[in-house]
């Protein structure tokens, strides 16, 4: 049977793209985000996981405002990028799970979770940059699942339904009868707003709370309304979305093992933090 093993919550700022190409890892801006990824190296060397079900939202690479799914679940082969005018490197492609993907999109249909399913789906800044800070270097040893949530156009969906979203993903894995070791991403975040009178605001209280809340009670965070949240975290802070969905995902007790919070990369607040999801445990008690 599948194992969801933990999950990593990263910021997906472009600029990281052009800091790694650049090798500035050890420059005094880049130096206290990238040692963040210290432990992040450490534990999935460690975990070996197989695959990697990333939650995030697309930028307008593979959807624009023109058609937006609030959910879109990938279920391709391989993921490709493209020049998204970053002037970034363009990434290599992600190597896809399609019998999962499959796993997840009947679940989660049969969940009354009425998904757009994808078999050709671009992946931006989103899904790679978080690949490239998470695996650097060498060939990347695990296969994706991307699930897309909206965090663009609104009406967004709200907390509790990327929360709920997630807990129906992680009862889809829990039973897919494959052997596989599997770990959840959410990508994005935190406070950020990147135009407007506001642009540049961050909030580093309301980060911390959300750092906190998320572990031990996701549920006191649905009862912030998406304008809440805007105005808490900024209009591109909304991408915790992507963290709520990953913290459903795990079902299994869940704690935090690493944190580093970082102020700013680019306009935004950068988290890196990895959580441990004892499924095993459950298990073996139940
Ligand atoms: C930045 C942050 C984002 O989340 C993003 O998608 C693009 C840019 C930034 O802070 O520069
Ligand atoms: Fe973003």
């Amino acid at each position: 049977m599948a194992v969801i093993v933990g999950g990593i919550g990263s910021t997906h700022v472009p600029a990281i793209g052009k800091a790694i190409a650049e090798k500035k890892q050890n420059d005094p801006y880049w130096q206290p985000f990238f040692k963040g990824f210290d432990y992040v190296h450490y534990w999935l060397a460690r975990t070996k996981p197989d695959v990697a079900v990333v939650f995030y939202n697309d930028h307008g690479l593979n959807f624009f405002l023109d058609k937006l799914p609030t959910f879109a679940v990938g279920a391709a082969a391989e993921y490709r990028s493209e020049d998204e005018g970053w002037g970034i490197p363009v990434s290599r492609p992600i190597p896809g799970d399609p019998a999962l993907s499959w796993q997840l999109i009947n679940s989660l249909v049969a969940d009354e979770f009425d998904v757009t399913m994808c078999q050709e789906m671009l992946i931006d800044h989103a899904v790679t940059i978080p690949m490239a800070l998470m695996w650097p270097g060498a060939a990347w040893p695990v296969k994706i699942v991307p699930v897309e949530i909206n965090t663009v156009q609104h009406p967004l969906p709200t907390l509790a339904r990327c929360l709920k979203l997630g807990r129906s993903i992680g009862r889809a894995i829990e039973s897919y009868e494959q052997d596989l070791r599997v770990i959840v991403i959410g990508t994005g975040g935190l406070s950020h707003q990147l135009d407007g009178k506001r642009a540049g605001f961050i909030n580093k209280e309301f980060d911390e709370l959300c750092l906190d809340k998320i572990v031990a009670d996701p549920e006191a965070l649905t009862r912030y309304s998406i304008h809440d949240w805007v105005e808490q975290s900024g209009s591109q802070g909304v991408e915790f979305l992507n963290w709520m969905a990953m913290r459903g995902a795990m079902t299994g007790r869940v704690s935090e093992l690493n944190r580093n919070y970082h102020i700013p990369i680019s306009n935004t607040a950068a988290a890196t933090v990895v959580y441990d999801n004892q499924m095993e445990a459950k298990r073996k008690a139940a």
